[in-house]
């Protein structure tokens, strides 16, 4: 059954295929953040393991908060890595995990590539879409990575 809530079809299946593409994105630096968890070492090598483990489970939570909201809007979430690899606008690199600040600076790129892309839909989502709770829900979720890349800019010399 299909949402009566005062957004149009097209409007809501617009907004479902920004908050897909933005699950894809959050699923890759997801994964990104659980590598750097596993395999990082080096100085203060607990500090950072514990460290990237908030942040992977803070992305967690967004990652099911947004496929939720898909559904909230009478969409599918999409929920196969290869439809996730297909679509995100990050990419997977290999890293030498001693390297520390290259591995932070990689995943700072990552949020900040999130939040430029979250800023520009905004407007469209609220304004466009006339749908002023996804664009509510993906403002906060643009917050949410400007506090995680502070951290990381603050761990880069
Ligand atoms: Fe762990």
């Amino acid at each position: 059954m299909k949402p009566n809530i005062e957004i149009s079809e097209n409007n809501l299946k617009e907004v479902a295929t920004l908050l897909n593409n933005l699950l894809a994105d959050e699923y890759l630096l997801y994964t990104k953040t659980r590598n750097a968890h596993w395999n990082i070492q080096g100085l203060h090598f607990i500090e950072l393991h514990k460290f990237f483990e908030t942040q992977y489970d803070e992305i967690d939570l967004m990652i099911d908060a947004i496929a939720e909201r898909v559904r909230s809007l009478g969409h599918y979430a999409l929920g196969s890595l290869k439809d996730f690899l297909s679509i995100t606008h990050l990419t997977e690199e290999n890293h030498d995990f001693s390297n520390q600040q290259q591995i932070m600076q990689s995943l700072l790129n990552d949020h900040e590539t999130i939040i430029r892309l979250l800023r520009r839909n905004i407007t469209t989502i609220t304004e466009r879409n006339k749908d002023a709770g996804t664009g509510d829900f993906v403002t906060g979720i643009m917050e949410q990575h400007e506090k995680m890349a502070w951290m990381l800019r603050a761990h880069i010399s």
